[in-house]
């Protein structure tokens, strides 16, 4: 086996990142040779807003990255968030095709095509299966049937689907760069890869990445993913409460806010509530030039965070596993930043909380391991776990995925007509 080049653009409310890394033929380790970062364009809250603008950003973005990397990427995986996600799970049976030898990976491929099998709007498009458990005569709990013997063959999967409209722009503006889309991963997904243990998910956890204009969720029960879904607020709602609250640009209160946590990161005694801030180093071009920690701290981020915390618990209670999440919340994405996330979201939820970066990946990695970065280092991990195999690149099963389910057998069957000589 060759070294496999991997490449991933993580396009978010606040930044398009773009990375690129290699798998090589000796390690398992996937080696990052090329990143770039820079303010994202055209992008709402997960959703494209202006397709010329986007596509200006990642060319940019990826122009440089190779560059950087010294390689031409031609095959990318592309995150996708916001509330156009939704998930739900799915469930489907087949009889074993030869009960009298073993389970064999055609039998679970059947398996898994009867619970995608299900009937979605033409306004949705499915991105992503997920074998939960596998269920054999009854005996449930199975994670991988494959050398076991049976007769009936029964599989629980989840279905992460997306905006059809919104995969067509992403594609569009792919098309027009000339690169190849590898799949659409959710982000949530992706920064779990990289952040997440494997006794959390075993335990049961929710992975929460607060980026800048959404909230992504996946919550794991029994080492699976259970539940993705994503609400509309992220940490530039603290941003735009800062220019509410001190009367200031969006500009002006971004760099307070990024100036506070840098001040209480560097001040170990941060008890100190009625500190007043000095700010003239920031030249704003409001007159403010002081403002005391309690007031923003307490009175105007905390009742923000604590608002998101309650989305947060809300989509937990929504999702039936409130009971099976003893790990807690693993936070990531910029938003984990926040000052006070950790103490508030403690007296807020009551459950464990820890901020979650990613790692994972070695090479050109200085500025990546932060949680800003845990989808864009997550598209990676994804990759390499999804994608690569022995043989080579296996997109057949992402293109599969990614083809809309709604009238799923006729799809299937022109999709397979294509490769018929
Ligand atoms: N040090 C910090 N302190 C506080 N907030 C921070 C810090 N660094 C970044 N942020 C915030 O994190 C947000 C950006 O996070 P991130 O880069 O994960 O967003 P994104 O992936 O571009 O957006 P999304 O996932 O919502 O589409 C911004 O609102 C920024 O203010
Ligand atoms: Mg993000």
């Amino acid at each position: 086996m060759t070294d496999k080049l991997l490449a991933g653009i993580d396009i978010g409310s606040s930044k398009i990142a773009t990375i690129v890394g290699v798998k090589s033929a000796e390690s398992d380790d996937i080696s990052v040779i090329g990143f770039h970062s820079a303010p994202s364009k055209g992008v709402k809250k997960g959703l494209i807003v202006d397709i010329d603008e986007i596509t200006m950003a990642v060319e940019e973005s990826v122009e440089k990255t190779e560059r950087m990397a010294g390689q031409k990427i031609n095959q990318v995986l592309i995150s996708v968030g916001g509330p156009h996600i939704s998930s739900l799970n799915s469930h489907g049976v087949v009889a074993i095709s030869n009960p009298q030898s073993e389970i064999v990976e055609a039998d679970v491929n059947r398996v898994v095509e009867a619970a995608r099998a299900i009937s979605i709007s033409n306004t949705r498009q499915v991105i992503e299966v997920i074998p939960r458990e596998y269920v054999v005569d009854g005996q449930a709990g199975i994670k991988n049937p494959i050398g076991m013997t049976g007769i009936r063959l029964e599989v629980d999967t989840h279905i992460i689907t997306a905006s059809h409209t919104n995969l067509k722009n992403l594609d569009r503006c792919l098309s027009e760069l000339g690169l190849t889309n590898s799949g659409f991963i959710f982000a949530a997904l992706a920064s779990a890869e990289a952040v997440l243990t494997d006794t959390e998910k075993e335990l049961g956890v929710v992975l929460v990445d607060i980026g800048g204009g959404k909230t992504d969720i996946c919550l794991y029960v029994d080492g699976a993913l259970s539940y993705s879904s994503s609400i509309t607020v992220g940490a530039k709602h603290i941003t735009n409460d800062i220019a509410v609250g001190l009367r200031v640009s969006l500009q002006s209160a971004e760099k307070i806010k990024l100036y506070l946590n840098q001040y209480l990161q560097n001040k170990k005694d941060s008890s100190k509530r009625d500190t007043e801030l000095n700010l003239t180093h920031l030249q704003l071009p409001e007159n403010v030039s002081t403002v005391t920690l309690k007031s923003l701290t307490d009175g105007i981020i905390a009742p923000r965070l604590e608002e998101i915390y309650k989305l947060i618990e809300d989509e937990i209670e929504k999702s039936g596993f409130a009971n099976a999440v003893p790990s807690g919340l693993v936070i990531t994405g910029g938003g984990a930043l926040t000052v006070g996330l950790i103490e508030t979201g403690r007296r807020a939820m009551g459950m464990p909380i820890r901020i979650g970066s990613p790692s994972g990946v070695t090479g050109l990695i200085d500025e990546l391991l932060t949680p800003q970065y845990a989808t864009t280092v997550g598209l990676l991990l994804y990759g390499q776990k999804n994608i690569i195999t022995e043989a080579g690149w296996k997109n057949f099963n992402r293109i599969l995925r990614d083809i809309n389910l709604g009238n799923s057998v006729s799809k299937i069957k022109e999709f397979f007509k294509q490769f018929i000589p």
